[in-house]
């Protein structure tokens, strides 16, 4: 199961939705309003006036996402290695559609189109990724210098056109080869990690000064170690727990390694956050939460921050499972300086930790998608469900632009206001050009939905967070993982068949309010 499929499929019992005024699902569509007035009767949205009356800092820097494997194209180019991705994509019945990202959206090549479109839309950060394969072909060893040489030349043309590089080093593209060494369960990759980052630190550090090392770890561990729904595939809890700890050891030795060769180096990170809400007020529900929050969202930050694990578990923590050795905590002690995180949707969470586990023991999953009936492991005993009161995106994720509020003054007061680079956040919906309207991509539910998000985004800054950036996902339509070419998420449509970039609405209007910034 991929990690939508359960939503999607949440779908269709969730019925229609009005997003902005927009209608998201014609088979139940309620009575049309106007837009404002139907603003407000959707559950979790905000009013009009509060869009309008937004504003964000002199200075704020606005931006858009992307990652290596899901736009470069030129998978087996100027001697890059294969990733786990080319490996997964290449293996029949893993992606939707069949689809490959051998050609993606050919960034390889069109990288200098693709960064004077960033620039047409005033934007001040362009959040990408690097392929390690790229650099490495087999994860270890010397530089591939034709890799180096390609994302220097894509640095300088960011430079050229006034966009900050906002550099992820690993963005789920593990090189095969260290996947043949067992893969991120087995903690010598923390080490050739380390080396790889040493490496780009050394040749891009002179203009790269933001550094975030893993862009979703949790994901990377559990949606590829631990159900195996992205690459590399493999589906056992320990591994799970193993690739957990080798990715909070690589992240702190990393940061030691980009600062030893980079004296302009900032680190911080990239991590998938959902605001977690308990699902009654019982103070198991409570409880169930806060674990969902010490486990999905801030596992490998509480570890960089204060060199420990946050209280995920219920009982004994499986550190032993985890391969924890004396001296891992220094290890793993590597305050940020600042905190990146995503945004998309929320979790609702109860407590699980009285339910039987049917499945025999073992695993079954800290997150719904897992195993819906269940929905739980034998440590963490929550289930996390995503809550179908607001509207749903196309791509099945409920629109709840309170989420980033909470989810921002939560992080701001736990780590003590720390800067905070929002790293993601955008909406999947399909729309396409539309020939009546010359060529022109009209997906105001796109612009709905970010202009809801960001009002609540203004909101968490006025109240004190110290917020400096927000990187739309995506500048680009994209290689959308296991979903393939089955969901769009660019501000900018792209047709696959001749590689045509077309600026959506939505990009239009995230052009502007990167000029002015304002939201109407
Ligand atoms: C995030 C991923 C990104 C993209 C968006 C839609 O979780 O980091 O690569 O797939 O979701």
């Amino acid at each position: 199961m991929d990690r939508r499929t359960f939503l999607g499929n949440s779908l269709a019992a969730a019925g229609g939705a009005l997003v902005g005024g927009r209608i998201s699902n014609a088979e139940n569509t309620p009575a049309p309003q106007s837009a404002s007035s139907t603003r407000q009767q959707v559950p979790g949205a905000i009013a009009q006036s509060e869009i309008e009356a937004a504003r964000f800092p002199d200075g704020f820097l606005w931006g858009t996402a992307t990652a290596a494997f899901q736009v470069e194209g030129a998978w087996n180019e100027d001697g890059k290695g294969e990733s786990i991705w080319d490996r997964f994509t290449h293996t029949p019945g893993k992606v939707k559609g069949a689809t490959t990202a051998d050609v993606a959206c050919d960034q390889y090549h069109l990288y200098p189109q693709d960064m004077a479109l960033a620039k047409k839309l005033n934007q001040k950060s362009y959040r990408f990724s690097i392929s390690w394969p790229r650099i490495q072909p087999i994860g270890t060893g010397a530089p591939n210098m034709k890799g180096v040489d390609h994302y220097s030349r894509f640095v300088d043309e960011m430079l050229k056109n006034g966009l900050r590089p906002f550099c992820t080093l690993y963005h789920w593209d593990l090189p095969q080869a260290l996947e043949d060494k067992g893969g991120w369960p087995n903690r010598d990759l923390a080490g050739y990690y380390a080396d790889y980052a040493g490496i780009l630190a050394k040749h891009l550090g002179d203009r790269i000064t933001i550094w975030a090392p893993f862009n979703m770890p949790w994901s990377v561990a559990y949606m590829g170690y631990g159900v195996g729904a992205l690459a590399p595939g493999r589906a056992n809890f320990d591994d799970f727990l193993k690739a957990l700890h080798t990715l909070t050891l690589a992240q702190g030795q990393a940061l030691r390694s980009i600062k030893a060769a980079s004296s302009k180096a900032t680190v911080g990170s990239a991590y998938g956050m959902c605001p977690a809400y308990p699902k009654t007020d019982s103070e198991e529900d409570r409880a169930a939460a806060a674990r969902y929050h010490a486990m999905n969202n801030v596992f490998l930050l509480e570890a960089a921050m204060h060199g420990r694990y946050p209280k995920a578990f219920v009982g004994d923590p499986p550190y032993d499972k985890m391969g924890m050795k004396p001296g891992d905590e220094e290890i793993m002690h590597a305050p940020l300086d600042w905190v990146g995180f995503h945004y998309y949707t929320r979790r609702v969470v109860s407590d699980a930790s009285k339910v039987q586990n049917s499945s025999g023991g073992g695993f079954s999953g800290t997150e719904i998608e897992a195993d819906p009936a269940t929905g739980r492991d034998p440590y963490t005993r929550f289930r996390a469900e995503m809550p179908t009161e607001g509207p749903l995106t196309e791509s099945g994720l409920e629109v709840w632009p309170r989420g980033i509020y909470d989810l921002v003054t939560q992080i701001s007061k736990e780590y003590d206001h720390p800067i905070i680079e929002i790293t993601e956040s955008g909406c999947g919906y399909l729309d396409a050009p539309y020939e009546k309207e010359n060529g022109r991509v009209p997906d105001t539910r796109r612009i709905a939905w970010f202009q809801q998000e960001l009002a609540e985004l203004g909101r968490a800054i006025k109240d004190g967070a110290k917020v400096r950036s927000f990187h739309a996902w995506s500048l680009i339509d994209n290689f959308e993982w296991s979903n393939g070419h089955t969901e769009r998420y660019g501000l900018i449509y792209v047709d696959y068949r001749d590689q045509k970039r077309t600026i959506k609405d939505s990009g239009l209007w995230y052009g502007k309010v990167a000029a002015t910034n304002r939201l109407t």
